[in-house]
């Protein structure tokens, strides 16, 4: 797993010879030092009552970040409404505006970048974490399969969501914007929409959590239009140079389906590259068994194969499943400038380094993943303290 990209060169971008992991690249208004990017991870770790990011989070993040190296923060609620699990944080609040800044500080101390994944998990909720007691919100009211996790971390099936009225739409899109907003008071190099992994903005992208008949429902158009409204609105906010969306064309993680991934995610990386996103971030093809027949040809192939050359405007970023192998071999192949590592950055802090020099990973702990104190979170040991 040795690269030696360092060496190589190459121009921002990989405008000249070979790109590796550790060629610098340009997203949008950034120059990112090297192509190591921390995938998005949900971790449940914020302070209650008020989801509000701690002093703990902010050493998590800062024990992971690098000079120039991209960080995309856990997902992070929008409004309390769009709230799935318990103690995750939000950028709703003065709190947890606060909160995040102590975050951002001591990734920038090091010279790291750092952008918010700005969440609404639509029906991946449940009515005891909705204010009120509500039922929670979708394109319709259809009920995932699976369970949900309810505000005392119990499992339990999903409930039947109420459907959104049309009317209610852009007080939805307003939500990201002042998520957004806030994110910017906190200090964030910029923000990443979480359209993935059967979250709100992908409910409305595909035919399985989609039945709408009004303009954000049946044709691909109709379908991706909340997802091109909410990137307006935080286009708005922030510039479309620190902006980044992203997505899961091939993912069935939260019940989901569409007969013609291909064709609706081509329309939704094109509508990106018209607002000028500075990158797309796209997940390989994760699905169960029965999803991968469906999927044929297409689940065998990278995603960065499926859709070259389609995202225009910026950088294309890919995750899933990447050691430091077979990121090198993408990258070089031209199928992403960068890759995300979710799994190997939760057990390893200086993830980057030890990728750089081809050292051993830490295994990581599944049950430490979601909850929990700093056992699983910022006790991991770097290759120094391991004596690897
Ligand atoms: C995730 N993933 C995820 N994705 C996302 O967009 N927002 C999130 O908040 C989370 N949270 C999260 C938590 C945990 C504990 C895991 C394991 C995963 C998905 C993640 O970003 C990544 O796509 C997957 O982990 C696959 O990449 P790796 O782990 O194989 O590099």
């Amino acid at each position: 797993m040795r690269t030696t990209d360092s060496q190589r060169g190459g121009g921002v971008g990989g405008a000249t010879g070979e790109a590796g992991l550790f060629t610098p690249l340009k997203v949008g208004a950034i120059t990112l030092a090297h192509r190591v990017v921390m995938a998005p991870l949900t971790r449940m770790r914020s302070t209650q009552p008020g989801n509000v990011p701690n002093e703990l989070n902010a050493l998590y993040y800062g024990q992971r970040a690098t000079r120039g190296g991209l960080i995309i923060s856990e997902a992070t609620q929008v409004d309390p409404s769009g709230q799935g699990y318990p103690h995750t944080p939000g950028i709703h609040s003065d709190e947890q505006v606060a909160g995040w800044k102590k975050v951002v500080d001591r990734v920038h101390s090091v010279g790291g970048v750092i952008f918010l994944q700005l969440w609404h998990v639509g029906r991946i909720s449940h009515t005891s974490l909705q204010e009120g007691g509500k039922l929670p919100v979708a394109p319709s009211a259809v009920r995932p399969a699976g369970k949900a996790f309810t505000s005392s971390f119990e499992q339990v099936e999903f409930e039947t969501p109420r459907a959104l009225e049309t009317a209610e739409i852009p007080g939805v899109v307003e939500m990201f914007r002042r998520g957004a907003e806030m994110a910017k008071r906190a200090g964030f190099d910029g923000v990443e929409i979480h359209g993935a992994n059967g979250y709100l903005i992908d409910q409305f992208l595909r035919e399985s959590s989609n039945q709408r008949t009004d303009r954000y429902g049946g044709s691909i158009e109709n379908r991706a239009r909340f997802a091109v409204e909410v990137a307006q609105a935080v286009v708005g906010v922030w510039g479309a140079d620190r902006v980044g969306i992203r997505l899961s064309p091939f993912g069935s993680f939260n019940d989901m389906r569409d007969r013609d991934p291909v064709a609706l995610y081509r329309h939704v990386i094109e509508e990106m590259s018209k607002l000028g996103l500075a990158y797309v971030h796209l997940i390989e093809p994760r699905q169960d068994e029965m999803y991968e027949a469906e999927l044929g040809e297409w689940a065998k192939r990278r995603v960065g194969e499926v859709f070259k050359g389609v995202f225009t405007s910026g950088a294309l970023i890919v995750g899933g499943g990447y050691d430091g192998a077979d990121a090198t071999e993408t990258i070089g192949a031209g199928f992403a400038d960068a890759v995300a590592f979710g799994r190997w950055f939760i057990s390893n802090p200086d993830l980057v380094e030890r990728l750089r020099v081809g050292a051993a990973l830490n295994p990581y702990d599944r049950a430490t993943f979601y909850g929990g104190t700093e056992v699983g979170y910022t006790d991991y040991p770097r290759m120094d303290e391991a004596g690897k």
